[in-house]
């Protein structure tokens, strides 16, 4: 990997929750990566993702309404390998030409994590070439540099995920500083909680979208906590229990003729929150980009919603490919390839892997 002009292949594995992914980025040894501090990424520059392949265990969860871990982490084992498989295949790169594995190391599921930890440690051992635990969050975050039209730093970011919701600043590759979170509930559980009330599957977020396209978002007033708390924190709790005490209070018949109203009304008080905070938090840095990444970053409400608000103030916001939003392999391989490129990282051949199912992304800062 040490050679000037050569080009570097990573592969990228994802297992801690219900995507199985795997991927392969590449990048040119010697290329300036314009990742540090007070330079600008160049498109050209950036790793170039050359195959992804996902898994998603969705269906096979929904009857139990979440997540089960242990059946999750079966499926992981038996996905990794075919995904494998197919991202060779597709990217026309032989498994030898592989430079240096990663893998998601947290935060998630700890059974989940250990498979794709153990087959990323199997798979560099064989070969010989350096193993690197990623951050999940990071993979998020960074995302963006994977669409069309990447963004620059420094920015904030609004992440946003079934798990967690952060206002980051990042000044640039590696260096990140929270600015605020939320106190309890992610926006993601929020949406899936309120979908449960609405009688919809798990996860529910992009189902309760759906249904909000035809409903009316100011019939029913739902909290906006913390809005005007001049902090940058969130809290999102008390909104499912204010649409489970509207919907007590209602007839099935009523419910069911009123769904999309009510759909439109919960997503109305998130991306509302969400807006305004992340405006907040680009006045407060003197920031002018803004970066979303996570599965809610897939809201078509939100994106409006943020491109509105971000031209309104003279700022600009990227988003990151819709199918990149939720958990997949391509934002850890591009993670591990761009804390590489800019110098951060280069792996390890000691292959004793390990997993950290509760990780804060303010432990991976350079
Ligand atoms: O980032 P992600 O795939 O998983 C975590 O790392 O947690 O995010 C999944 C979350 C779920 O809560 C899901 O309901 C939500 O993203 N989500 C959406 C949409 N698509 C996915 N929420 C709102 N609108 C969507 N279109
Ligand atoms: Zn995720």
């Amino acid at each position: 990997m040490g050679q000037l002009g050569a080009k570097v292949y990573i592969l990228g594995i994802e297992s801690s929750c219900d995507e199985s992914g795997v991927a392969l980025v590449k990048f040119d040894q010697d290329a300036a990566t314009g990742l540090r501090a007070g330079t600008q990424s160049s498109a050209t520059r950036l790793p170039q993702l050359l195959a992804h392949a996902l898994h998603t265990q969705i269906e096979m969860h929904q009857p139990y309404g979440g997540v089960v871990p242990e059946l999750a982490s079966r499926d992981h084992i038996q996905r990794i390998i075919p995904l494998l498989n197919q991202v060779l295949t597709q990217s026309g790169v032989g498994i030898a030409q592989v430079d240096l594995v990663a893998y998601t190391k947290g935060p998630g599921l700890a059974g989940a994590l250990l498979v794709g930890a153990g087959v990323a440690a199997s798979l560099a051992a064989s070969m010989n070439i350096p193993l690197l635990g990623v951050h999940h969050l990071e993979g998020h975050l960074l995302s963006p540099f994977l669409s069309e039209d990447p963004p620059s730093f420094p920015f904030v970011c609004l992440l946003v995920s079934g798990g967690h919701t952060q206002l980051m600043g990042v000044q640039s590759m590696g260096q990140y500083e929270l600015l605020g979170e939320s106190v309890d509930d992610a926006a993601g559980e929020a949406f899936d909680k309120s979908a449960k009330l609405l009688g919809l599957d798990y996860p529910g977020g992009a189902a309760l979208s759906q249904l909000a396209v035809h409903g009316d978002p100011k019939a029913f007033s739902f909290p906006r906590p913390m809005l005007h708390s001049g902090r940058l924190d969130f809290s999102f709790a008390g909104l499912k229990t204010s649409v489970l005490t509207q919907i007590k209070k209602m007839t099935e018949k009523d419910i069911e003729a009123c769904k999309t109203d009510l759909a439109a009304s919960v997503q109305a008080a998130i991306v509302e929150v969400l807006v305004k905070k992340s405006i907040a938090a680009l006045k407060q840095t003197q920031l002018k980009t803004l970066v979303v990444a996570g599965g809610v970053g897939a809201n078509q409400t939100l994106r409006e919603a943020l491109l509105k608000a971000c031209s309104q103030m003279g700022a600009k916001v990227f988003f990151p490919e819709l199918s990149l939003c939720t958990d997949n392999g391509a934002m850890i391989a591009m993670a591990a390839a761009m804390r590489v490129q800019s110098g951060i990282e280069k792996g390890s051949k000691c292959y004793d892997f390990d997993v950290k199912p509760r990780w804060s992304l303010s432990d991976v800062v350079a």
